[in-house]
């Protein structure tokens, strides 16, 4: 079986052809980089470039993959959360290929692409233990099956990527922040600056980044004759210093709540294995290795999508689409793009009546 797979809610247009039995076709990604001059995604500017590209990275998907289109079985694009007006764009163009095809078409939930990335290419088996940590998203969650999530944490202010993008942009470092910081970091002391760890006592899964990004601020004012950090002069040595110590925070915050995530997990399943990451911030390997060893120490198998399927791309969606493909979980025509959609809750159940099977 073999599944074609769209991504469009947020700056990468990509898509991917996979099959049941884990073999990745055909992937093309198109990341934009209409928004650098920006710091951040214009989501018109978005919309626009999906609606540019969406074509030629199908085709080229198809072209990877060696095959006609009419040999694909089913049709994924990720449906929402994300920009709606690129999301528009890449489920339009699924729904476009479904009907003419005449094939199933399946909505994904991105974070459910996330979510299930790293079962492409490792044994991971449910339910496990999920640390999602992406731009828009940082949850913890118990991953019991396709379209079956149970949420133990979240951040109550900023999402993982968001606080690395703060802050790299702050330090003029670009966007997306996380690849500047995590390279800048690598030549930082961590020990430099003592950062807070927002939240660690709060007894549950919470995370916060704000508190951390503020005090990021405060450093780089102290940089400023004026306390502005528009002013600031900082050599290289002390913005390396700074990376190093709030990826040291970041992931020290993400590591004590996933310490008292796994406590929970094992008693409610005292069979799961496995501690998975994904996102685009689990392509940190900073974080990967903490995170390994974590998991280690409690005595969990320690997966994540290769490094390159870690940020948004079709790979993920043309997957999470097999694996609702192969439990018959398509959706209608009519499915209507979700800028907001919650993983824990009102996940699309195979289609009615009017739906078009396999
Ligand atoms: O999953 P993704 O591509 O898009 C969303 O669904 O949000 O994640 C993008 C986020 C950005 O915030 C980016 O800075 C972060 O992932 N990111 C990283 C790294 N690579 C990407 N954060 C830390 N370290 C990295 N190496
Ligand atoms: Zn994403």
């Amino acid at each position: 079986m073999k599944v074609l797979g769209i991504e469009s809610s947020c700056d990468e247009t990509a898509a991917a052809i996979v099959t049941d039995d884990r073999k990745i076709l055909g992937s093309s990604v198109l990341t934009q980089l209409e928004h650098k001059i920006y710091g951040g995604v214009v989501p018109e500017i978005a919309a626009r470039a999906h609606l540019d590209h969406i074509d030629e990275i199908i085709e080229d998907t198809f072209k990877q993959a060696n095959l006609r289109p009419d040999e694909i079985d089913a049709v994924a694009a990720a449906a929402g959360p994300g920009l709606i007006g690129g999301v528009v764009v890449g489920v339009m163009a699924g729904k476009a290929l479904a009907l003419a095809l005449n094939k199933p078409f399946i909505a994904i939930n991105h974070l459910e692409g996330h979510a299930l990335a790293a079962r492409l290419s490792n044994d991971v088996e449910y339910p496990y233990l999920l640390l999602l940590v992406s731009g828009g998203h940082c949850q913890i969650l118990i991953v019991k099956g396709v379209g079956e999530f149970e949420r133990l944490g979240t951040t109550i202010d900023d999402a993982a990527g968001e606080a690395f993008d703060k802050v790299a942009k702050m330090l003029n470092l670009g966007y997306p922040g996380g690849p500047m910081i995590e390279k800048m970091a690598e030549l930082g002391d961590e020990n430099r600056f003592v950062l807070p760890r927002p939240l660690a006592n709060s007894g549950d899964c919470n995370l916060s980044f704000s508190g951390l990004k503020t005090a990021v601020r405060k450093i780089i004012e102290s940089y400023s004759p004026d306390n502005n950090i528009e002013h600031a002069i900082i050599r290289k040595q002390d913005v390396a210093d700074i990376c190093a110590c709030f990826q040291l925070a970041a992931t020290d915050s993400l590591v004590r709540k996933l310490q008292k995530a796994i406590g929970i997990f094992k008693s409610k399943y005292p069979n799961g294995k496995d501690l998975v990451v994904s996102g685009g911030v689990a392509a940190n390997t900073y974080l990967r290795e903490h995170l390994k060893t974590l998991a280690e120490k409690e005595g969990l198998i320690f997966a994540a999508p290769p490094i390159k399927y870690c940020t948004d791309n079709g790979v993920m969606i043309a997957w999470a689409g097999m694996e609702r493909a192969l439990k018959g979980l398509y959706n209608d025509l009519d499915f209507k793009p979700r800028p907001r959609w919650p993983l824990d809750g009102n996940a699309p159940k195979a289609a009615g009546a009017g739906g078009v099977k396999a």
